[in-house]
C-alpha cells in the first residue's frame, strides 16, 4: 500500500495490515482497501515503534522520560514476536528481578478463571467468599478487558478469543425485559456458567440489564467488545477472528444501535444513568464523557476491522461522518481549561442565532464553587457532560484516559490532561490511584442526584471513590504522552496497599486511604489492572493494543486554548 503525496491511499498490494489501515486518512474512505486484513505481528510492531508513542518535545527535558525513551528504543530493537516481556509471567525465565507482587497477582488472576465446557472463557468479577456473591460471581464484559489485555500481553490469546466468541453468541439471544424487546446489538453486561449436575451439562446465562439494579442496559459492553477485538487482532496478528462473518455481523449490530437516526441534534450518544462502569444513579445520564470516549474509540476500531463488502460499506461511511462530527463536538464543547472556564464565567445568556458563543445557554451561576480552585493555570480536561443549560464539570478518569488513547484528545489536549493530573495529584490520585470521578457530591445534591444511595455516599464507591483498576488506563495514557514517571509513581503507591488489603475493588475517602465501605476483596480487575500497568511499563510496545494515533484529517481548528503553550 502506498500513500501518495496528497495522502490518498493506493492499493498496490492485495493485502493490507491493520497498522497500514490505521494510517489511512479515513475521510477518504472510498480509497479504503476492500481486501481482507492481514496483520503481521512483527510488521505491525515495527511500524508501531516510536511514532505510536507521541512524545512531545517539551517533555524531553525530563530526565526520567529520556531514560524511558531510550528504553523504548531498546525494547524495540530486541523485540521479536515470540519474545515475552520479562514480567509477563511468574514462570518465565527472566534476566531481572520482577516485583514479588507480580507472581502473586498472576496466581490470583488464574484462580479467577471461569471455564465453559472445558475451555477458559472469562474471569469472575471477584473471588471474595467472605461476603454474599450478588452478581460478583459473574463474568462482566467491562471487567474482563484488563484481564484480556494481561493474557494477550503474556502471549495467551486463547481465552480472549473464547470470550469474544461466547459473548457474540449471547448477543444473538432474544433479549426481553418484561414485554419489551431490546435492540439486537445489545451485548450483555455479564454472564454466568450454570452447571446442571443431573444432566451433567453446562449452559451460559447472560444479563442484559434485566437483573441489574435499575434495569439499565450496558452501553459500554458493545464498545468494549469492539475495542477488545481490535486489541486481539493487533496483538496476535490474527485477522481471521475479526473477519469471521459472525464477528463482522456482531460489529454491525452494535453500530446500528448507536448510529441510528433519531431526533438528536448532537453527534454524541444519548444515554441512561448507570449504563457504564458507574452502574448506579450518579447523574451520569445524557451525554456522559465515559460513554462518548468509548463510543469514539469503538468507532475508530470498527473502522479498522470492518470489511468494506456490501454490508459493511454503508457502516464505514456512517462511521466516518460520525467521527468527524463527534470529534469536533467533543474537542470544542466538552473541553475546559483556565481560558475556557473564564469564558464561561463571562457568558451572556439567551443568545439566539448561529453566532451565539454560549451555544447551550449555560448560566454562569451554575458553575460550581470547587472548580475555581481546582482548575490549574496549566492543564485541562474533558468535562463530564454537556447539554442544554447543563455542564457537568466533574472529572471522570476513564473518559479522559480513553480520550487520550483513542486520540479523541488532540496532542495538546493530551498534554494538558496529564498536566492536570500532575498538578492535582492529591485530588485525583491521593494515596490510592485513581478517583473514578472528582469531586464527590454531598448533602442535598447527593440526595437528589443519587436518590439517597447509601453505597454512593461522598468519597465512596462511584461517588469519588478510588478504583485500582484505573491504573492500567492511567499507565497507558502516561506512556502515550511520554510521561511514564507519573505511572511509576502511581504504581508504587498501589503496591504499598493492594496486596496488604487483598486487592479491594475500591477505596474511600478524599485521599483514598480507606478500604471501600462495601468493596469486594480479590476483585479481579484490580489484580489485572495492576498487571497490565506493570507489563506496559516494562514493555511499552504493548501500548499499541489499546492506543490509536491521531487521524490527521480530524484536526479541529480550536478557538482556544493557549494555556498549554507556555
Ligand atoms: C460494580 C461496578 C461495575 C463492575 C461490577 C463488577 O457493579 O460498578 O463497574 O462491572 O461491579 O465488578
Amino acid at each position: 500500500m502506498d500513500v501518495s503525496q496528497n495522502g490518498n491511499v493506493r492499493n498496490s498490494e492485495s493485502m493490507c495490515s491493520v497498522t497500514e489501515v490505521e494510517e489511512i486518512d479515513f475521510s477518504k474512505f472510498t480509497d479504503r482497501p476492500t481486501r481482507p486484513l492481514n496483520i503481521d505481528r512483527q510488521r505491525s510492531f515495527d511500524e508501531r515503534s516510536l511514532s505510536e508513542l507521541s512524545f512531545s518535545p517539551r517533555h524531553s527535558s525530563r530526565n526520567a522520560d529520556i531514560n524511558f525513551l531510550r528504553n523504548v528504543d531498546h525494547v524495540e530493537s530486541v523485540y521479536s514476536p515470540s519474545r515475552r516481556s520479562g514480567l509477563n509471567t511468574p514462570m518465565s525465565h527472566r534476566s531481572f528481578e520482577p516485583h514479588p507482587l507480580v507472581g502473586e497477582a498472576w496466581e490470583a488472576l488464574r484462580r479467577s478463571l471461569v471455564h465453559f465446557r472445558g475451555q477458559p472463557v472469562g474471569t469472575i468479577a471477584a473471588l471474595d467468599s467472605s461476603v454474599e456473591g450478588l452478581n460478583y460471581d459473574q463474568v462482566f464484559v467491562r471487567d474482563f478487558v484488563p484481564t484480556a489485555l494481561a493474557f494477550l500481553m503474556n502471549g495467551e490469546p486463547e481465552i480472549v478469543k473464547n470470550f469474544i466468541l461466547k459473548t457474540l453468541r449471547l448477543q444473538s439471544w432474544e433479549k426481553k425485559i418484561d414485554r419489551f424487546q431490546l435492540g439486537e446489538g445489545v451485548m450483555p453486561a455479564s454472564f454466568k456458567v450454570l452447571h446442571d449436575p443431573v444432566r451433567n451439562s453446562e449452559t451460559l446465562m447472560a444479563d442484559f440489564g434485566e437483573s441489574a439494579i435499575g434495569r439499565v442496559a450496558p452501553v459500554d459492553s458493545g464498545f468494549w467488545w469492539i475495542i477488545l477485538l481490535r486489541a486481539y487482532t493487533k496483538s496476535t496478528g490474527d485477522s481471521s477472528l475479526a473477519e469471521l462473518p459472525e464477528c463482522q455481523k456482531g460489529m454491525r449490530l452494535i453500530l446500528s444501535s448507536c448510529l441510528s437516526e433519531g431526533f438528536d441534534t448532537f453527534p454524541t450518544l444519548l444515554c441512561a444513568d448507570g449504563c457504564c462502569m458507574i452502574d448506579r444513579r450518579m447523574g451520569v445520564y445524557g451525554y456522559p464523557i465515559e460513554i462518548q470516549a468509548l463510543f469514539f474509540m469503538a468507532l475508530r476500531c470498527a473502522f479498522l476491522l470492518l470489511k468494506q463488502d456490501n454490508e459493511g460499506k454503508e457502516f464505514v461511511e456512517r462511521i466516518v461522518k460520525r467521527l468527524h462530527a463527534l470529534s469536533f463536538h467533543m474537542r470544542s464543547y466538552f473541553w475546559i481549561d483556565m481560558k475556557q472556564l473564564n469564558d464561561i464565567y463571562r457568558y451572556k445568556t439567551e443568545e439566539y442565532s448561529h453566532t451565539a458563543v454560549n451555544k447551550f445557554n449555560v448560566i454562569p451561576d451554575s458553575l460550581p464553587e470547587w472548580i475555581f480552585d481546582f482548575m490549574p493555570a496549566r492543564g485541562g480536561y474533558f468535562i463530564g457532560n454537556v447539554s442544554l443549560a447543563r455542564m457537568d464539570f466533574r472529572w471522570f478518569a476513564l473518559g479522559n484516559c480513553i480520550a487520550i488513547l483513542s486520540s479523541l484528545a488532540t496532542p495538546e489536549q493530551c498534554t494538558a490532561i496529564m498536566d492536570l493530573i500532575e498538578s492535582r495529584w492529591e485530588e485525583l490520585v491521593g494515596e490510592m490511584p485513581l478517583k473514578v470521578c472528582y469531586p464527590a457530591i454531598e448533602s442535598h445534591e447527593w440526595r437528589i442526584v443519587t436518590g439517597c444511595d447509601p453505597k454512593n455516599t461522598r468519597w465512596s464507591y462511584h461517588n469519588g471513590g478510588s478504583w485500582p483498576v484505573l491504573l492500567w488506563l492511567l499507565t497507558a495514557a502516561c506512556i502515550k504522552t511520554g510521561r511514564p514517571q507519573i505511572a511509576r509513581r502511581a504504581i508504587e503507591l498501589a503496591e504499598t496497599r493492594l496486596p496488604k488489603d487483598n486487592w479491594p475493588e475500591y477505596y474511600d475517602g478524599k485521599l483514598g486511604r480507606f478500604i471501600g465501605k462495601q468493596a469486594r476483596k480479590s476483585q479481579t480487575w484490580s489484580i489485572a489492572g495492576y498487571l497490565v500497568a506493570k507489563m506496559m511499563l516494562e514493555d511499552p510496545s504493548h501500548l499499541g493494543m489499546v492506543s490509536l494515533e491521531e487521524d490527521k484529517q480530524m484536526k479541529t481548528p480550536l478557538r482556544r486554548s493557549n494555556s498549554w503553550t507556555f
